[in-house]
């Protein structure tokens, strides 16, 4: 049983065709990467998968449910989490509070009292090494930081996906590096699969995932082990807009 599957969905904006007909799945515990250049429909296909807003058409499957006409909350409570692009932890509130935050909402929310949501949030402040900014608040912390705490956060809901929207936009090569082995750290400890959008980062995408879909002009042009994506024909013309015999040209 895969975890996720869509199936020819379909979202328009007006006349655009911003994701048009795109059917993939996504197995328990894989990293898969969302790439594609800009206008591609990463963002768009993201926001279907966690119900930000309705497919025009298709299905979307998590586990066995028909999750396609489910609001953002329930898909959440569900167990699918995901990280922002920017986070925005709550500055004035601690480290501890701000993952406190994520365990008190996520899919064991209702049973969890304010003391388990605690030692839950301690739990991921370990896994994230922010140990010695537990009691600080979240508003002091360096932008990687605070991406860390994001993280945190979305796992102490508990997902069974993580969708993280460019998880590492901003980094350098050695932030990336070290962000690639944590995912994957993450993946083995936590069994959760993660999707991951790293937007025109080849490096971490090459470290970091098992498969790869390629989207351009909101279809999906390619879904194939990572190797093999990043050295399709095709994916390398949607990079540097030709073909890669006529390089030379
Ligand atoms: N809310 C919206 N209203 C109208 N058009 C939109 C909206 N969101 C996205 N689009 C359009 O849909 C297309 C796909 O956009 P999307 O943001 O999904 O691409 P992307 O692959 O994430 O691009 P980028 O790499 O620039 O983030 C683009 O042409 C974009 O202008
Ligand atoms: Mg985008």
């Amino acid at each position: 049983m895969s975890l996720l599957r869509c199936e020819n969905v379909t979202k328009r904006f007006g006349g655009l065709v911003a994701v048009d007909d795109v059917t993939f799945e996504i197995k328990h515990g894989e990293i898969m990467a969302i790439v594609g250049p800009n206008g591609a429909g990463k963002t768009t296909m993201f926001n279907l998968i966690n119900g930000v807003f309705p497919a025009d058409e298709g299905k979307i499957w998590f586990e066995d449910m028909d999750v396609t006409d489910f609001p953002a909350y329930k898909r959440a409570h569900l167990g699918m989490g995901r990280t922002f692009q920017i986070p925005r932890p709550f500055s004035s509130a601690t480290v501890q509070e701000n993952i406190a935050i994520g365990a008190m909402f996520g899919a064991s929310g209702s049973e969890t009292s304010t003391d388990m949501a605690m030692e839950m949030a301690d739990h991921y402040i370990d896994l994230i090494g922010l140990k010695e900014h537990r009691d600080k608040p979240a508003g002091g912390l360096t932008p990687i930081e605070k991406k860390l705490v994001e993280i945190a956060r979305a796992l102490a809901m508990k997902p069974k996906l993580l969708l993280m929207d460019e998880a590492m936009a901003g980094m350098n090569p050695k932030d990336i590096d070290e962000m690639v082995v944590f995912i994957k750290h993450i993946r083995d400890t936590e069994g959760i699969a993660i999707v991951a959008m790293v937007e025109h980062i080849m490096r971490a995408v090459a470290g970091l995932a098992e498969r790869v879909i390629v989207m351009h002009q909101g279809a999906l042009l390619v879904d194939e082990p990572t190797q093999k994506a990043l050295t399709d024909p095709r994916v390398i013309e949607v990079y540097l807009g030709k073909p890669p015999e006529d390089e030379h040209a």
